[in-house]
């Protein structure tokens, strides 16, 4: 397959020629968040529109970047969410939004969505949540007969979603794999506890649960006594799903991300998170590019090749306290992260859609390290969590907590969803969680804001 070198400059924020005038053409408003163009309504739409991306997930802050990147190379971009009202609806870039009024991964969702893929013309699907992936994969026959899915094949998928799957892959291969014990039942809970001790960590194999009527997202959580970790599994059960123990390590998180196809890595990236939500990991509120580590590169990029995980993958570390490397997983879609790569040059959401429309992909041959980037209202939740779990093992104690927050405010630092030739995303996260707060104070809820234990 064709390849070029990209720029090291990121993207200039600036619209290219073309897209500015096709903005111009289609509206008197470059910003067309015509969510008028409810999937109910689709009567109004006209039978000819085409776009060359539909982003679903619109809520997420990965899709905001997608929108944002691709828009800016020229490409013609709609968004999808469940509800109105999303950051990345009031993007410029952001042609037109649909809502599908259902919830999450759910049947309604997608006769929603197949409906409109029946009005519209859209080349490449970009899902980023695993409720919808899940969804994606089970009618991905039918459903790639219209559109093009920004997933890898169902064999690589079926290891990479599944942590049980993955981390024997990973075994296989003479990687460092935490010691994990599957948990079905919370009868099994005390043998668990006493090979693997306390604290300890438990997480589902599958981090997206469902049942016939809905599903959820399930996080890893510290467990420090026997209560906590029956109640752990009792949350997993219900859906079908497995628990794995693992013991808790307590080093550097560390990621590297990979546009893998045809047998070749397009781009490779790593990052460290400093601080996530919630505090034992999940989604880094306050992140940093790196070079990649030599030790954790060749072990991911072996996963990677291995499983033959084409498109973009995220495969996750976490070091022991002597900074020996332990897998964690892969998220083969996008992560919530994924600015800070831009940021620093690495466009993945633009190599994602090069690889899944069947076009020539960009090869990167490096990119900027050092730069930070930091989710505010993430790590202002995260800090207001170290104040209410204090004590708890992985929680920072106040005082640290409080500092470092206030500290980051003097780092040099990108900030999620702030793009001074973008800004209305920006400011529709900002009034939206203002509103929120409010409303949560008002309701003397502050509760709600809280994140379950971690
Ligand atoms: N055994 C563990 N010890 C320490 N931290 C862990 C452990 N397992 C998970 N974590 C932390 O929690 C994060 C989330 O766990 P992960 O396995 O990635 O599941 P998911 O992201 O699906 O919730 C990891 O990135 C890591 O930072
Ligand atoms: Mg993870």
């Amino acid at each position: 397959m064709h390849s070029r070198p990209l720029k090291p400059e990121p993207a200039p924020f600036t619209a290219p020629e073309s897209s500015q005038q096709s903005l111009r053409g289609n509206a008197l408003s470059p910003i067309v968040t015509d969510v008028r163009g409810r999937v109910e309504g689709l009567e109004n739409l006209p039978l000819t529109v085409t776009f060359d991306a539909l982003v679903l997930d619109a809520r997420l802050r990965q899709s905001l970047v997608t929108v944002r990147s691709l828009g800016r190379r020229g490409h013609s971009v709609a968004a999808v969410e469940s509800f109105n009202n999303v950051p990345a609806f009031s993007s410029r870039w952001c042609r037109q939004g649909f809502v599908c009024p259902a919830d999450e991964g759910s049947a309604a969702y997608l006769a929603h969505l197949e409906q409109l893929l029946r009005r519209i013309d859209a080349r490449v699907l970009i899902p980023s949540a695993d409720g919808t992936i899940e969804l994606l994969r089970r009618h991905r026959a039918r459903l790639e007969q219209r559109v093009r899915i920004a997933l890898a094949n169902e064999p690589a998928l079926n290891i990479a979603v599944n942590k049980e799957r993955t981390l024997a892959v990973a075994k296989g291969l003479g990687l460092n794999v935490p010691r994990s014990l599957v948990v079905k039942t919370a009868g099994e809970v005390p043998a668990a506890l006493k090979e693997i001790g306390l604290p300890a960590v438990v997480k589902p194999a599958e981090s997206w649960l469902c049942c016939e009527q809905h599903g959820s997202r399930v996080n890893a959580q510290v467990v420090t006594t026997l209560e906590e970790a029956r109640r752990a599994v009792a949350e997993v059960a219900p859906f079908g799903g497995v628990t794995l123990f693992q013991p808790l390590l307590s080093g550097r998180r560390e990621a590297v991300s990979f546009l893998y196809a045809n047998g070749e890595m397009y781009a490779r990236f790593a990052q460290w998170a400093k601080r996530t939500r919630p505090q034992l990991g999940g989604e880094s509120v306050l992140r940093q590019s790196v070079p990649v580590p030599p030790d954790i590169g060749d072990q991911a990029e072996r996963l990677v090749r291995e499983i033959d995980l084409e498109g973009y993958s995220e495969v996750e570390f976490r070091r022991d306290s002597a900074g020996t490397p332990y897998l964690m997983e892969i998220n083969p879609r996008l992560s919530a992260s994924v600015e800070i790569a831009v940021r620093s040059g690495v466009d993945f959401p633009c190599l994602l859609y090069q690889w899944a429309s069947g076009g020539p992909i960009d090869k990167v041959e490096g990119y900027r390290t050092g730069g930070w980037m930091r989710y505010l209202t993430g790590d202002l939740m995260t800090t207001i969590t170290a104040l209410q779990q204090r004590g708890r093992p992985e929680v920072t104690p106040p005082v640290r907590a409080v500092l470092g927050f206030a500290h980051s405010f003097f780092m040099p630092m990108g900030y999620d969803y702030l793009d001074w030739t973008d800004p209305l995303p920006a400011v529709k996260a900002t009034t939206d969680f203002m509103r929120s707060s409010v409303r949560a104070v008002m309701n003397g809820k502050l509760s709600s804001l809280r994140e379950k234990p971690s």
